[in-house]
């Protein structure tokens, strides 16, 4: 993947980089595209990666459907798709973990122990593997961003990190490579992260600031429905994921499956 890269370069050409664990969605489809506008060269990654699942993950059961990847992206412009095996990845013996702390702690950070060490080498293994100029990540991980961000400033990546906003089904589920663990009760009860951020949003804009009762609106909604069961709802700074702030950011286990959301307040909800 490098020696293409570097000859890309070398010829004064751009290149955009889009992270993805596969089980390609709309989601994916749209950094794809930001990538396309902003870019001469799309190259997209496709890697499960192991190092950022806690044991009692769904590593192994993550949907993995290479056939379906490869005919959406067929249907997109990408130039190149670079999918590294678990060996290449992290051969025997490799030992070396990227940890950023401050903006990974609370939150994801906290609920899933490891999940942002894993994500950070992954990413910074991706950075070191394609040289890219930009990297597009979803807002839909809001932290997840913050992280890549913090991690490429302090270890001198150069590339910028693009954020773009989160892609939503017609009635406002945030799109996931997840959402395909839902049973139909379940596809209809996470719809209530959306529809709290929804409530929460219109609060503010009807001049709510205090942050406990932005809180009481995001788990009123979410706490109405039976199957949904809260990991953590808050409203906090969209840089250190601490309150007070005006990002209202959600971790919902739906049954069995976790769905994370989030929404600025200050901002429309249009979704
Ligand atoms: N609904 C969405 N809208 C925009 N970007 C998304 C969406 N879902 C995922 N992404 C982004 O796609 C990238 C790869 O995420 P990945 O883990 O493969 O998908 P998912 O989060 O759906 O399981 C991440 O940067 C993630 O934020
Ligand atoms: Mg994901």
């Amino acid at each position: 993947m490098l020696a293409a890269s570097r000859r890309w370069r070398a010829q004064g050409l751009k290149v955009g980089l889009v992270p993805t664990m596969g089980a390609l969605h709309a989601g994916h489809l749209s950094l794809i595209e930001a990538a396309r506008t902003e870019n001469d060269i799309v190259v997209v990654s496709i890697f499960v990666n192991p190092l950022q699942f806690g044991p009692a993950e769904d590593f192994a059961r993550y949907p993995r459907d290479p056939a379906h990847d490869t005919g959406l992206l067929g249907g997109a412009s990408v130039d190149a798709v670079y999918r590294p095996s678990v060996e290449v990845m992290y051969p025997p013996g490799s030992s070396t973990r990227v940890h950023v702390s401050g903006v990974a702690d609370p939150l994801e950070g906290a609920a899933r122990p490891g999940h942002f060490e894993g994500v950070t080498t992954v990413v910074s293994k991706l950075f070191t593997a394609v040289e890219p100029d930009r990297a597009y990540f979803g807002q839909k991980d809001a932290q997840q961003a913050a992280v890549v961000k913090r991690m490429a400033r302090d270890l001198d990546f150069p590339v910028e990190i693009r954020v773009c906003p989160t892609v939503r089904e017609p009635d406002g589920l945030a799109l996931s490579s997840r959402n395909a663990y839902l049973g139909p009760e379940e596809r209809l009860a996470a719809r209530s992260l959306s529809s709290a951020l929804r409530l929460a949003a219109l609060a503010y804009a009807a001049g709510e600031r205090r942050p406990e009762e932005l809180r009481k609106v995001l788990c009123g909604r979410l706490e109405a429905e039976p199957l949904a069961r809260v990991e953590y709802a808050q409203v906090v700074d969209p840089e250190t994921f601490t309150p007070p702030g005006t990002l209202a950011v959600l971790a919902v286990r739906i049954g069995k499956t976790r769905l994370i959301d989030n929404h600025d307040l200050s901002q429309v909800f249009s979704g």
